[in-house]
C-alpha cells in the first residue's frame, strides 16, 4: 500500500495535470445573490470572482426591468448578477471565447437563471443592429489594444437606449484612455470608483 503523502511534499506532474482537468467550483454572494460558478483554467479569474469585477458590480445601479449587456462575460459573474438584479429584463452575455460562452451558459442553467442569453460574439458583432440595452457592463479585456477598445465603446453607445449607461472597470493605468474615449464618444465621463488597482468609469447616452 502506498503511504499517504505528507502535506508538504509537492504533487507529481501526473497528479497536478489531473487536478488541472477538474473544473473549479465556488460560490460567491454578489449584490446579495448567492451564485455558484464552475470555471476552468485559462478563463479569466477561475478560482474566485475578480476584485475588479466585484468593484464594478458594487458600483452599478440596476432597475428591476433593465435590459443589460455583459461584454466579455467569461464564466458569467457580471451577467448572471445583472440577470438576478433585473428579473423583469433580459441580460445578454457575450464573449469571443467559446469556452467562456459554454461555462457561462452552464452556470446560468445551474443557477436556474432563465432571463440571460449567452452567445459567442466579437463584442457587438453578432448582436442585431436594432437591439438596445439600458445598461452595458464590462470588465474590459486589458490586452486587446486601444483600437478594439474604442470600437467596443463606440458600439456600446450605438446599442444603448437614451439615458442608458456604460460602466466599465479597468486597471487604473487605462483610466486616462477610458476617460478620453468616453468623452469623445458619449460627451461625458464619470469616475464612479477608484481603488488601488482598478477604476470604474461610467458614461451616459444622453437623450
Ligand atoms: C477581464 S475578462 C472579464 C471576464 C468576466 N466578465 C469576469 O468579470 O470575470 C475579459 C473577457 O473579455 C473577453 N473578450 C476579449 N476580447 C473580446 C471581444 N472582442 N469580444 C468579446 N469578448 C472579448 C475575454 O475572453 C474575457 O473573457
Amino acid at each position: 500500500m502506498t503511504p499517504p503523502r505528507a502535506s508538504a511534499e509537492p504533487a507529481s506532474l501526473a497528479e497536478r495535470i489531473e487536478a488541472y482537468r477538474q473544473d473549479t467550483d465556488f460560490t460567491a454572494t454578489l449584490r446579495g445573490h448567492a451564485l455558484r460558478f464552475h470555471a476552468t483554467w485559462g478563463l479569466f479569474s477561475p478560482r474566485e470572482v475578480d476584485e475588479g469585477t466585484l468593484m464594478l458590480l458594487e458600483a452599478v445601479e440596476v432597475a428591476p426591468d433593465a435590459d443589460c449587456f455583459d461584454l466579455g462575460c467569461g464564466y458569467g459573474p457580471i451577467g448572471l448578477t445583472l440577470a438576478r438584479l433585473a428579473p423583469q429584463g433580459k441580460t445578454w452575455m457575450v464573449d469571443r471565447d467559446f469556452v467562456a460562452v459554454e461555462y457561462a451558459a452552464a452556470n446560468a442553467a445551474a443557477n436556474r437563471i432563465d432571463n440571460a442569453h449567452v452567445m459567442l460574439s466579437n463584442a457587438f458583432a453578432a448582436v442585431p443592429a436594432e437591439q438596445r440595452f439600458d445598461l452595458v457592463l464590462s470588465n474590459l479585456p486589458a490586452k486587446v489594444g486601444n483600437e478594439a477598445l474604442t470600437l467596443m465603446i463606440a458600439d456600446a453607445y450605438e446599442h444603448l437606449n437614451p439615458d442608458g449607461r456604460l460602466y466599465v472597470v479597468t486597471i487604473s493605468g487605462m483610466r486616462r484612455f477610458i476617460e478620453r474615449t468616453f468623452e469623445e464618444v458619449f460627451g461625458n465621463y464619470e469616475k464612479v470608483k477608484q481603488g488601488r488597482q482598478h477604476t470604474v468609469g461610467m458614461a451616459e447616452r444622453r437623450a
